[in-house]
């Protein structure tokens, strides 16, 4: 079966979420777009509210695009559950997966460029959790001990 991807932008990621949709359908995977459907100028923690709900409820991965990434990682990291990560590199990507176990990828359009920003979305999506040490520390995120 194909793998799932929750993906929604604002209107300054818009042209980098209609990529990146491309490329993933491309590549095989189930994507699932929350919009916007145009360009037009749009609340972004609108569309983070949407896409995190969706990946929550669907216990699957997400990506958020807006223009720095940052707005969206905020609104993001506030809905419980969500470990949302802002990626501006490989590294990035990877250990964010690795030992985030992150279910949300932030990217920025106007920081990333569309090259770097599709092989970030596809290395997000295919790299696993490494678990262990890891999850006890995540497990530490909502706990008052923490
Ligand atoms: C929109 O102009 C811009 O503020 C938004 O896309 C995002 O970068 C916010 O963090």
């Amino acid at each position: 079966m194909a793998k799932q991807v929750i993906i929604g932008s604002d209107h300054a990621g818009f042209s980098l979420k209609e990529l990146i949709v491309a490329e993933l359908i491309k590549g095989g995977y189930d994507v699932h777009d929350m919009g916007p459907a145009t360009a037009e100028s749009c609340d972004y923690p609108l569309f983070a509210q949407k896409v995190c709900e969706k990946v929550l409820q669907d216990d699957v991965q997400g990506i958020l695009i807006c223009g720095t990434g940052i707005g969206m990682s905020m609104a993001a990291n506030r809905i419980s559950g969500i470990r949302a990560a802002l990626c501006t590199n490989e590294f990035h990507a990877k250990a964010t997966r690795q030992h985030n176990n992150a279910n949300v990828l932030c990217l920025g359009e106007r920081v990333t460029g569309p090259g770097v920003a599709i092989e970030l979305a596809k290395l997000f999506l295919e790299t696993k959790f490494e678990g262990g040490r890891h999850q006890r520390r995540i497990d530490l995120f909502d706990s008052s001990k923490a």
